[in-house]
């Protein structure tokens, strides 16, 4: 998704804007581009494709002194990737970059066109620079004309805004799209769509609310909020390890984070168990209370994550349990009920859909509850509790480590639960905990496995397609599977509960069939394994992932003998993990960076 950055001050402003920009790839862009406003005077450079080509595209340009300068990465959604609907835009005398939708764009684009305004671009964004140039002709100042400009404004937007007339200042506004800014003890100023660019440059940070707007200049922020009441930057210390957002030797983010599994999942449970009980010091003693239903809402991985949990919520804690895709939900008109407790769970606390869905449960005056990786993000500023998942940056598109401590916290949840409402004995809780306290090594990657995942690989990059299959909790194992194999291979794969196959998909079955079949030796063992073995007897092409080993497999990937189902689900993730990394890989895929994906989808 795009991504913004800003500065004011008197370092390598260039620099500083490429550093951050490179930051925010991430979350996925196909051009970038800079405008920076030095002594009366703008330059601006633009590229399509990666940041290295605008890294060339500026390599003359010097920034020395004081400068204001705006960036932006940009993932198309109004218009193609092209230079001319990169960001930032231009007007006669100004530069905007935005993240976001602007709504009504088309009805201001026809009002501005019909008063001779000429286009340059096909993208939403070009209105708001020739809408502020409009206003700022019958306003005393720009920010009167800035401030008329996002009253006029539908949409989620982020926005940051320089023009000729105020040559120390940025504008900026943010609603439903993420934005913080940043200052340090030299009085450099900066902007960014999240913590990463500013680490290591600003001290302290203030996150904006929907609805805030303003201006910076070198010396002052002003905030408004949405009421155009004048309010105080809030500033919270911002840590300044950037280490762990490197790759460390790594060949790629992802893989850097499959490793790293085992250490955030010891994060994810450190201070959470003891002998008996699980303990989540961030809820209410009685946020339960009158609870009887949950609901869980999400996107893409965080979504099954949450179906796993319907699973673990169900079997354990005897309650009843609906898991919801955030992008449906939210046009359905559901029906809400106030003693559901509503989850939205996400990795960044920015995924737009989830966002909307909580804005919803709210709304309808639902208790609500977010598992997110994220502090200060817009889910958890939102919900009435936070269970934070503390898997620390993640990078990698394709999500991993926030999934592997998102399933964590989803096992100790059912067991939270299942104490409070007495619906498992204190000898099968304190169990359950000991077996919780030996998933940081079970998500532990061998050598040895690596090699033979690596090696396995090159028999699957042809075929017409992948079948990830698995039976009760399995099952959103296998749809994840068939998520992080499609997302970087771009091979066609399907997750599905394997005693579905028989009613449509077997159809498909032949040599050129995939079939990766998670096989627990704990849980419905025999029952997958007849389904496994009609697909065999019709020529599929089997690899069972088992610690049983099973002769009708073409590949057999075996893991632990394991006491529990459950360590079962955590070893099998990391080698459906792997294997997607390396058939990626061999295929020469961008792995971080999948071609039209973003990390964080702040557009609905
Ligand atoms: O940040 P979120 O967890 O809310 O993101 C939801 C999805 O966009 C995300 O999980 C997506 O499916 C990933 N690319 C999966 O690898």
């Amino acid at each position: 998704m795009c991504g913004i950055v800003g500065y004011i001050g008197k370092n390598n402003t260039k620099q500083i804007l490429l550093d951050g920009l490179k930051e925010l790839e991430y979350r996925g862009y196909d051009s970038a581009g800079i405008a920076v406003l030095q002594n009366g005077k703008f330059s601006s450079y633009k590229a399509i494709g990666k940041l290295v080509n605008l890294k060339e595209k500026t390599s003359d340009f010097i920034t020395e002194g004081f400068a204001v300068g705006i960036g932006h990465t940009r993932w198309a959604t109004h218009g193609k990737p092209t230079e001319l609907n990169a960001h930032p835009h231009i007007g006669e005398s100004s530069y905007v970059v935005h993240n976001g939708i602007i709504e009504n764009y088309a009805k201001l684009k026809k009002e501005l066109m019909s008063s001779g305004v000429s286009f340059l671009s096909q993208t939403d964004t070009e209105v708001i620079v020739h809408q502020f140039e409009k206003n700022i002709k019958s306003s005393t100042n720009a920010f009167e004309a800035f401030s008329k400009t996002i009253k006029e404004l539908d949409g989620a937007y982020a926005i940051l805004l320089t023009t000729i007339s105020e040559p120390d200042t940025i504008f900026f506004a943010k609603h439903g799209s993420p934005m913080l800014f940043g200052r340090n003890k030299d009085g450099e100023k900066y902007f960014a769509s999240s913590d990463t660019p500013l680490m290591g440059q600003a001290s302290e940070v203030n996150y904006f609310e929907d609805g805030d707007y303003g201006y910076v200049n070198e010396s002052e922020i002003f905030i408004f909020d949405k009421n155009k009441n004048k309010k105080d930057a809030i500033y919270k210390k911002i840590s300044q390890n950037k280490l762990s957002a490197q790759k460390d030797g790594y060949r790629f983010f992802m893989e850097k984070e499959i490793y790293e599994q085992s250490s955030v999942i010891s994060d994810t449970l450190m201070g959470r168990l003891n002998d008996e009980e699980i303990v989540f010091d961030e809820l209410d003693e009685n946020f339960f209370e009158g609870i009887n239903e949950i609901k869980l809402c999400a996107c893409g991985t965080s979504y099954h994550s949450a179906l796993s949990a319907s699973y673990l919520f169900e079997r354990y804690a005897k309650i009843r349990t609906s898991v919801e895709i955030a992008s449906e939900f939210r046009y359905r008109e559901p029906m809400m009920q106030k003693d559901t407790l509503f989850i939205v769970i996400s990795q960044s606390g920015e995924t737009a859909d989830t966002l909307e869905t909580l804005k919803m449960a709210k709304k309808a005056g639902l208790r609500t509850l977010v598992i997110c990786n994220v502090d200060n993000s817009s889910m958890v500023r939102l919900a009435d509790a936070t269970i934070l998942t503390r898997a620390g940056i993640e990078k990698g598109v394709a999500s991993t480590k926030a999934f592997a401590t998102q399933v964590t916290i989803f096992w100790m949840m059912s067991l939270y639960i299942a104490r409070i409402k007495n619906t498992l004995a204190s000898k099968e809780i304190a169990r359950q905990i000991s077996l919780l306290r030996e998933v940081p090594a079970s998500v532990k990657v061998s050598d040895e496995m690596h090699e033979k995942l690596k090696r396995l690989s090159k028999r699957y990059l042809h075929g017409h397609g992948f079948f990830f299959i698995g039976r009760d909790i399995f099952f959103p194992l296998a749809l994840e599977g068939a998520l992080k194999l499609k997302e970087i291979s771009y091979l066609h794969a399907e997750g599905y509960p394997s005693g579905e196959m028989k009613h449509g998909p077997i159809a498909l079955a032949d040599p050129e069939l995939f079939t990766i079949a998670l096989l627990p030796e704990h849980l419905h063992y025999e029952k997958s394994k007849s389904n496994v073995e009609e697909l065999s007897a019709r020529d599929a092409t089997i690899c069972a992932i088992s610690s049983k080993e099973f002769d009708k497999a073409d590949d057999f990937i075996a893991i632990s003998k394991c006491k529990d189902y459950m360590l079962e689900f955590f070893e099998m993730m990391v080698v459906v993990q792997i294997l997607s990394l390396e058939i990626s890989i061999r295929l020469g895929n961008d792995v971080d960076m999948p071609r039209n994906l973003a990390k964080s989808v702040t557009v609905e």
